[in-house]
C-alpha cells in the first residue's frame, strides 16, 4: 500500500528542484553540505535530464545519478525523484517524427526548447514507457527516494496537438464516448449549419475554420486532449505503482491553468503539489492565496506541497521584479497558512547556462552564503524544520465556492452574449472578499459532500450537468446558504441550452426566472439599489421574473429600472440568493459580510488590513498564524482566556501578540 506523505515526509518539506546534471561532479557535494546548512530536506532530481540518463535509444547511463543520490542521502537529504520525462532527447524525435507535437498550422514543433511531445503519440508513449521502468527499477529501493515527481507541469507549454495521430486518437475518443455517429450528432448538434457527419472519418479538428466553431465540438477537443494529457500521466503512474507500490506519487500543478481538470487529476495523486509565481508588485494578494486554497481543496484538505516557487525573481516576464527582504519569508509562511507541507523552490543553484540563467535560485551565482537570498533560504528552512508537529494538520472552513474546470471551459467559449467574461475574473471577485475578511474557504466542484459547509457561493456557474441542480437544491433545502451569480445554469454538460426559461435547473431552487441578458458594453454602467444605498454595477444585468424570490436589489437605470438585480429565496430550511449583474465590489463586500454575519462565520481574530490570519487544526492543536503584509508592526488582541505557544520563538504568549513589518507570528494553542 502507497505510503502516506506524513509517514514519508514527516515534516515540512523544505528545498526545491535540483539540476545536479548542469554541474561539475565536485560542485555535488558542495551543494550537499549547503543543502545542510540551508536546513534542506527533500529535492526533485532528473526532472530534465532524459537525454543525459538515455544519450542514446535504449542506452541508459545511471552513474551520475547514483552518485548524486547517494551523496544526497549520506547528507539526511530525501529525493522526489523525477522520471525525466518532461523534455524527449532530439534523438527521439530523430529517429521517430511522429513523437513531435503539431501546431494548428500542420507545422510540428521541434526538440530545443521542452515539452515539445505529443501525448497522443504511441511511439512516445513507449519511450516512456521505457525510461520510466528503467528509472523505477533502478532507484525502487534507493534510501533516498521519497516520492516520485512525475514529468513536470504536464500541458504548461503545449496542451493541444493536431497531428495526424492526435486526430486518429480524437475520432476514437469521440467514438468511445458516442458509441454511434447519431449520437455524435445530436449531442453536437450538427443539424446547425450543415455540419452534420455520416463517418467518423469525417471529422477533423476545430480549427482552421472560416467562422465560429461548433463549440460542442470544441469542449470535446478540450475534453480530450485533458484526457490524452491525463493517460500519458497515468501510464507513468501505473508503471511506478507496480514496481514501488508504496512510494507516492505527484506531477506539479500550475496556477490559473485551465487546460486540465485538476480535480480529476488529483484523485490519481497522492499529494497535490504546483508551482507557483506571483509578480512580486502585482498588488493582488489575493489572487495567491485563492490558488492555495484551491490546491488544498483538489484533494478534500489534504495538505499541499508548493513544489516551485523563486526566492527573488523569474526571467521570463518582460521585467522581472525581485522579491523585498522578508516576502519570499512571509509568503512562504502564507502558504504553510493555508495548507502547505512544502515549501520548495525551482531551484537549488542558480543555472550557469540556458534560458533560465537569469531566473533566482536558492544558491545565487556568487555562490556566497552570505548572500541576502541564501541568508533568507537558510532563515527560512531552519525555522520550518522547528514545525515537524505541523505537518498533517488540516483547515475548518465553514464556506466553500465551487470551481468547476469544464464551466470554465464552456463559459470562455465564443459565441456568448458577452464574450469577455472572465470565469476566474468571477470568482476572484467574490474570493477577494473571504480573503479580506481573513475567512477560511475552500473550493468544491458542484458535486463535493457540502455538510459541512454553511455558505456555498458559485459565481458565472454557466454550465450545470448531470442533475448537479438536485445536489445544490439538497444543501439548500437542508438549511445551506447558496449564492449564484449571474449567468448561471445555462447550459448542460454539451454546451446545449437548457430549455424551460433561464436558468432551468436553477429555478425553483432561485425562485426567479430571467427572461432576457442585457450585457452593457465596456463604458456602460448602472446602478443598483439596495436598502436605499446605491451600487455601480457593470458587464451584464438579467431581466428577472420573481417566481418566489423577493428584490433585495433593484436596477435604477435603463429599460429593465426597478425590476430585481438581486433576489433572495427561502427554500425549505434555507436560503439562495441570485446576483444578476455583476455588481461593484464593495456591493458584493456588503451582501457577503451581511451573510457572514447572519451565518456567525468568523475570523479567528480581528485584525488591521493587510494582515493575514487563518489557522490550521491538528488533533486538539490549534495553529494561529498571523501574517503582517504591512511595513509597520501590528499587535493583534488574543483571546485572554486561553495561552499559547510562540512556535517559532519557543515561548509562552498571552492576551497580545505584536508581529513586525512583513513577519509572521504562528501560535499553537489548545
Ligand atoms: C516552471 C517549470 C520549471 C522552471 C520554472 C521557472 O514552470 O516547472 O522547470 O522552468 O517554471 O519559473
Amino acid at each position: 500500500m502507497v505510503k502516506s506523505i506524513q509517514e514519508v515526509v514527516p515534516r515540512i518539506a523544505f528545498g526545491g528542484d535540483y539540476n545536479p546534471e548542469q554541474w561539475d561532479e565536485k560542485v555535488w557535494l558542495e551543494d550537499a553540505k549547503l543543502m545542510q546548512e540551508a536546513g534542506v530536506n527533500l529535492v526533485s532530481v532528473a526532472i530534465f535530464s532524459w537525454s543525459v540518463i538515455e544519450r542514446e535509444e535504449g542506452k541508459f547511463d545511471f552513474s551520475w545519478l547514483d552518485k548524486v543520490l547517494d551523496i544526497l542521502h549520506q547528507h539526511g537529504i530525501g529525493v522526489c525523484l523525477a522520471t525525466a520525462t518532461a523534455s524527449p532527447p532530439a534523438w527521439l524525435s530523430k529517429k521517430y517524427p511522429e513523437v513531435l507535437a503539431v501546431q494548428e498550422n500542420g507545422v510540428p514543433y521541434q526538440p530545443g526548447s521542452r515539452q515539445h511531445y505529443s501525448p497522443n503519440s504511441k511511439r512516445f508513449r513507449d519511450a516512456v514507457r521505457l525510461i520510466v521502468s528503467k528509472i523505477a527499477a533502478r532507484y525502487q529501493d534507493h534510501p533516498a527516494l521519497k516520492m516520485w515527481h512525475i514529468n513536470n507541469e504536464y500541458g504548461c507549454h503545449l496542451s493541444e496537438c493536431y497531428s495526424e495521430e492526435s486526430l486518429q486518437a480524437f475520432r476514437k475518443w469521440l467514438h468511445d464516448r458516442y458509441q454511434t455517429i447519431d449520437t455524435l450528432n445530436e449531442k453536437w448538434g450538427t443539424n446547425f449549419w450543415s455540419q452534420r457527419y455520416n463517418e467518423w472519418d469525417e471529422i477533423q479538428f476545430p480549427v482552421n475554420l472560416p467562422t465560429f466553431y461548433n463549440p460542442s465540438q470544441k469542449l470535446d477537443y478540450k475534453r480530450f486532449m485533458n484526457d490524452a494529457i491525463f493517460e500519458l500521466y497515468k501510464i507513468e503512474k501505473d508503471i511506478l505503482r507496480e514496481i514501488t507500490p508504496n512510494v507516492p506519487v505527484f506531477t506539479n500543478f500550475m496556477y490559473e491553468f485551465k487546460p486540465l481538470n485538476y480535480f480529476e487529476w488529483s484523485k490519481e495523486m497522492d499529494l497535490v503539489t504546483w508551482d507557483s509565481y506571483p509578480d512580486p508588485r502585482e498588488g493582488k494578494p489575493y489572487r495567491h492565496a485563492m490558488h492555495h486554497d484551491l490546491m488544498r481543496s483538489l484533494k478534500n484538505g489534504q495538505p499541499f506541497y508548493l513544489m516551485e516557487q523563486v526566492t527573488s525573481h523569474v526571467n521570463w516576464r518582460d521585467i522581472n521584479l525581485t522579491k523585498k527582504p522578508g516576502e519570499m519569508r512571509l509568503w512562504s509562511y502564507s502558504t504553510v497558512a493555508r495548507g502547505g507541507d512544502g515549501v520548495m523552490y525551482f531551484q537549488w543553484r542558480q543555472g550557469k547556462a540556458g534560458a533560465e540563467k537569469f531566473h533566482g535560485a536558492m544558491v545565487p551565482h556568487s555562490n556566497d552564503p552570505k548572500s541576502r537570498t541564501f541568508q533568507e533560504v537558510k532563515q527560512l528552512g531552519n525555522e520550518l524544520n522547528k514545525l515537524d508537529h505541523l505537518a498533517g494538520s488540516k483547515t475548518n472552513a465553514k464556506a466553500a465556492i465551487i470551481f468547476d474546470w469544464e464551466n470554465w471551459w464552456a463559459v470562455e467559449l465564443e459565441g456568448k452574449p458577452h464574450n469577455k467574461l472572465s470565469y476566474l475574473n468571477q470568482v476572484y471577485k467574490y474570493y477577494k472578499v473571504f480573503y479580506e475578511h481573513n475567512i477560511a474557504v475552500d473550493f468544491v466542484r458542484p458535486t463535493s459532500d457540502l455538510t459541512n459547509y454553511q455558505l456555498v457561493v458559485a459565481p458565472l456557474l454557466y454550465m450545470i450537468k448531470n442533475g448537479e441542480e438536485t445536489h445544490l437544491e439538497q444543501f439548500v433545502s437542508q438549511g445551506g446558504t447558496l449564492l449564484v451569480s449571474f449567468f448561471s445554469g445555462i447550459v448542460n454538460e454539451q454546451d446545449h441550452i437548457h430549455l424551460g426559461g433561464y436558468p432551468a435547473p436553477l429555478r425553483s431552487l432561485l425562485g426567479i426566472t430571467v427572461e432576457e441578458f442585457a450585457p452593457m458594453s465596456d463604458d456602460e454602467k448602472n446602478i443598483i439599489v439596495a436598502n436605499g444605498e446605491l451600487f455601480e454595477t457593470k458587464t451584464w444585468s438579467d431581466v428577472i421574473h420573481l417566481e418566489g424570490a423577493r428584490p433585495i436589489a433593484t436596477f435604477k437605470e435603463d429599460w429593465y429600472k426597478e425590476k430585481p438585480a438581486v433576489t433572495f429565496h427561502r427554500y425549505g430550511q434555507g436560503n439562495s440568493i441570485y446576483i444578476g449583474t455583476d455588481p461593484s465590489e464593495s456591493y458584493v463586500n456588503k451582501l457577503l459580510e451581511g451573510l457572514f454575519q447572519q451565518l456567525e462565520i468568523t475570523a479567528p481574530v480581528e485584525s488591521p488590513a493587510n494582515v493575514e490570519v487563518l489557522e490550521r487544526v491538528k488533533g486538539d492543536n490549534i495553529y494561529l498564524f498571523i501574517l503582517n503584509h504591512n511595513e509597520d508592526s501590528v499587535t493583534i488582541s488574543l483571546d485572554n482566556e486561553l495561552t499559547y505557544v510562540d512556535c517559532l520563538h519557543e515561548k509562552p504568549i498571552s492576551n497580545e501578540v505584536t508581529v513586525g513589518g512583513t513577519d509572521v507570528a504562528i501560535l499553537s494553542y489548545s
